[in-house]
């Protein structure tokens, strides 16, 4: 385990989704960037998100309402200062996605088109068909390959970030080969995702493990919310555990109604806003629709609309229901809820700064508190935009006010490795007890019992044989023990956080 290589820059990304990939464009041209993607640069949820992007520009929209309706589905625990930059902020970073070249839906006229999702009192969720981040990342990594000051490494997997002094001096990585490889810079910013994998069903591919805010947590980062796990109400279901796809919530945008086995359409007993109810609220009602009718699946019917429509808005979905024998125009589609996104993460500043010198993050595996207790759907690659710009801009003005860093002798210690262990049990082990304890609805005992079995299992990695999949194994037992104890700590029930044993003041439906 030879340190062979090292390289230097001023700033090194972790990450290649929406927020990695928009942080490195905005960068200033002089400045040089290097870009580090686990795997392939567009193997991330950005690449998979459906649905679109919220933002405020249809000529009857208005600022107050997306505000409004982010604080509503966040069930007002958002951090407000930022919520707003996120919401004023939109026209002006959708505006440089569009001058980026990413072809977003517009009408015979060339106006933007809009729809709907649940939480969203008006239509402001921009669109490529049901492909939006396909077609993001596609613009977004067009005009990197053309831009000579960022270098994106392929294959390479950040194992931590180098501090001196709680200031940040590079990143450690590993690359396909097992080889070590020290990143020197005077800046890191991790845009690393989510952490999807911890859990049995989850829409999130197998790359999110967590691994951003395991590695701020070590080095010394706050990391705020944890607790607060989203699931998407509406994953096709199927009987094989692992990654679900999405049917997108903008299917329901449309029209589509939640039906129960009975067909009977259940939502308006749950919430006004029916099957466009913020998406904690829905799932928690297909939850109780399951266990009542004690069936794993609930049904989404979009039949009522125009097969033509159908085909039209939605050719991904409908092309990928008919592989599972599912014709859409004219049959119900059996849905159920699955992880889909974690609102807490790595505590930031408005300019996406940690607590760390040098340190940033942004995206999914970054804590601005705009999602609150639960995130407004397409919200979330707007964050990325909004703050992955504003990490630039930070950047811009910090890398030239900093002088070169020097590696502390630390970075170069040698890796001693001795057993070889059995990591995919302990990643389904960890992942039955997620599922089990720590899901849609949870009870401090099954909690606590959650937090001894992670316990023991990150305890079995202790002097394993150094790979990939070891890293990521450690990151999932130390985001899954992060999680837990959040969720231990907070006794009432809040947004997409719910308690089955205490009477929450703040709890928004009992069931
Ligand atoms: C979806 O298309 O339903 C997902 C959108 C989101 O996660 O915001």
């Amino acid at each position: 385990h030879d340190i062979n290589m090292k390289k230097s820059c001023d700033v090194v990304i972790v990450g290649t989704g929406i927020a990695g990939l928009f942080t490195a464009l905005n960068i200033d041209a002089k400045k040089r960037v290097i870009v580090l993607s686990k795997t392939r640069l567009d193997n991330n949820n950005s690449n998979l998100a459906q649905g679109g992007i919220a933002a405020c520009v249809d000529k009857d929209d208005d600022f107050k309402s997306h505000y409004e309706d982010t604080l509503r589905a966040g069930a007002y625990y958002n951090r407000k200062e930022t919520t707003k930059i996120l919401i004023q902020e939109a026209p002006k970073n959708i505006k440089k996605l569009l001058e980026y070249g990413t072809n977003f839906d517009q009408d015979e006229n060339g106006y933007l088109r809009v729809t709907r999702e649940g939480g969203h009192s008006k239509r402001r969720i921009l669109h490529v068909k049901d492909a939006t981040g396909r077609e993001v990342i596609r613009s977004l990594g067009e005009v990197i390959k053309n831009r000579k000051n960022i270098h994106v490494y392929e294959n390479v997997f950040a194992i931590d970030v180098i501090t001196n002094k709680n200031t940040v001096c590079g990143v450690l990585a590993i690359n396909e080969h097992g080889e070590r490889i020290i990143y020197k810079s005077k800046a890191v910013v991790l845009a690393t995702g989510g952490v999807g994998q911890i859990y049995k069903n989850t829409t999130n591919p197998a790359v999110t493990t967590g691994d951003g805010i395991a590695m701020a947590y070590r080095a010394g980062c706050v990391i705020d919310d944890m607790e607060f796990i989203q699931f998407h109400p509406t994953a096709m279901y199927s009987e094989k555990n692992g990654q679900k796809f999405l049917i997108s919530e903008a299917v329901r945008g449309e029209g589509a109604i939640l039906r129960n086995v009975k067909g009977e359409a259940f939502m308006k007993k749950y919430h006004k806003m029916a099957d466009l109810a913020p998406r904690d609220i829905v799932t928690r009602s297909i939850f109780t629709e399951k266990m009542l009718h004690n069936t794993p699946y609930v049904y989404l019917d979009i039949t009522h609309k125009s097969p033509s429509f159908i085909k039209n808005r939605f050719p991904t979905i409908y092309e990928r229901c008919l592989e599972e024998g599912i014709d859409m125009t004219k049959e119900y589609i059996p849905v159920s809820p699955v992880q889909h996104y974690i609102m807490g993460g790595i505590h930031i500043d408005i300019d996406g700064k940690t607590n760390i010198e040098g340190l940033y993050a942004c995206g999914e595996c970054a804590c601005t508190g705009v999602h609150g207790a639960n995130r407004l759907a397409s919200n979330s690659l707007l964050e990325g935009l909004v703050f992955g710009n504003r990490v630039a801009l930070s950047l811009n003005h910090y890398i030239s006010n900093t002088d070169e860093r020097y590696l502390p002798v630390a970075a170069n210690v040698q890796y001693k490795d001795c057993k070889e262990v059995d990591l995919e049990n302990i990643k389904e082990k960890l992942q039955n007890t997620m599922d089990e304890y720590a899901s849609i609805v949870r009870n401090q005992n099954g909690l606590k019992y959650a937090l001894k079995e992670i316990e023991r299992l990150s305890s079995q990695l202790l002097g394993c044989k150094e790979s990939i999949k070891y890293y990521e194994c450690m990151n999932m037992c130390i985001v899954s023990m992060l999680i837990i104890k959040a969720a231990l700590k907070r006794k009432e029930s809040l947004g997409a956080h719910y308690r089955t044993d205490t009477e929450g003041k703040r709890c928004i439906i009992n069931f």
